[in-house]
């Protein structure tokens, strides 16, 4: 299917629903039925009353006039990305809930394309709608968790990169509310300099533990959303984080640079960060109908064993139009497989402590 298509059943949905309140609709004009997954024990969950949008959001999407259908084909991408104010941490909303012990959870496997950006941003947003507080960072040079909530990065003064060349704090970069209870730490291109920038500086492993630090206390988790590959970025990553959670796509060689990355891991664990550990493993991308996915699966499953979680997460068209919309797969198809699958996660990912 082609994006193009995407835009224009959007286009349909937002002004047959022009305020955006139910969105139950968004699953009605969807014929595009998305594989079952089997064996994937994806809890029943309740579609959330209102979408998470800050008021100007809604603002804008109310005034989106209402056209014929052939108008609406012909509006471009750019009208339909939902585009997040860019606010400063002294606007945050007051927190609702004591935040207990903060879980520094980096997001990492060095293979590109696995779904790492995709489960900070649909995980991230599923934890902020069960009421939790969660901060993404971005460490990805390409911005891809940045953009696909909506964060245009060409407004943005400063990102990570300031932070991590101690030019910023931490909480002088973070935008806060992009959804309910998700603040994001974007990304710009600057951050490609830094692995380059950063050999020269002290204690340039630990930029990121630092940072982080300031903030702990304030969040329920802090997702790192790791760069595909295993340099200076990803180290900082491996140093500031508590835990690791990594994709694996059911995919043919799924495996592969697995053990390189393990290897990573036990390097900075005996030298940087002692406590470092799997926190979990989460097979995407999984389509039921091929023996593929199945036997991938199963092999992922014999290699980490309970480390793996119980939810898997579909394969689905919707999830991978959801960031060119600007918006998390809660928000762009709350009731479908996704959306569902992310929800069944978060709530995994809480029970595991
Ligand atoms: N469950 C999924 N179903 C379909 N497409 C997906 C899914 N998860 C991710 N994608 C798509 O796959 C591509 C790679 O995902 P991404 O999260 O950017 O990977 P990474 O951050 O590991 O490079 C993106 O185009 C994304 O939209
Ligand atoms: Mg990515």
């Amino acid at each position: 299917m082609g994006l193009f298509d995407s835009f224009k059943r959007q286009t349909n949905r937002f002004h047959e629903e022009p305020v955006v309140e139910d969105n139950h609709a968004s699953s009605q004009v969807e014929t595009n039925e998305e594989p079952v997954i089997e064996g994937a024990p994806v809890e029943a969950t309740e579609v959330p009353e209102t979408v998470n949008m800050t008021s100007a959001e809604s603002e804008e999407v109310v005034s989106r006039e209402t056209s014929s259908s052939e108008e609406q084909v012909a509006k471009s991408a750019a009208d339909m990305y939902i585009a997040t104010p860019i606010k400063s941490y002294a606007d945050k909303k007051p927190v609702k809930h004591v935040v207990g012990a903060t879980k520094v959870i980096a997001i990492l496997n060095q293979k590109g394309g696995v779904g790492k950006s995709t489960t900070a941003i649909d995980l991230g947003a599923a934890l902020g709608e069960l009421g939790k507080q969660v901060l993404l960072i971005d460490l990805d040079p390409q911005g891809n968790t940045s953009s696909g909530l909506g964060i245009e990065k060409n407004r943005l003064d400063q990102c990570i990169y300031d932070v991590l060349l101690g030019e910023a704090a931490l909480t002088d970069v973070i935008i806060p509310d992009v959804c309910e209870g998700l603040d994001v730490a974007p990304a710009t291109i600057n951050l490609a300099g830094a692995e380059v920038e950063l050999v020269a500086e002290m204690a340039r492993e630990n930029r990121l533990k630092e940072a982080v630090g300031a903030v702990r206390g304030r969040y329920d988790y802090v997702f790192i959303d790791c760069p595909p590959s295993l340099g200076l970025l990803t180290i900082n990553a491996l140093v500031a984080a508590d835990k690791l959670l990594i994709p694996i796509q059911c995919e043919f060689y799924a495996l592969e640079g697995v053990t390189k990355l393990l290897d990573s891991m036990k390097r900075v664990k005996t030298h940087l960060n002692p406590s470092l550990d799997i926190f979990g493993v989460l097979l995407t991308m999984y389509d039921g109908r091929t023996t593929l996915s199945k036997q991938v699966a199963s092999e992922v499953r014999n290699f980490f064993a309970k480390r793996v979680f119980d939810v898997v997460i579909p394969r689905s068209v919707k999830i991978s139009e959801a960031p060119s919309f600007g918006q998390p797969i809660t928000q762009y198809d709350p009731s479908g497989k996704g959306a569902e699958a992310y929800r069944a996660l978060a709530k995994e990912v809480i029970s595991r402590g």
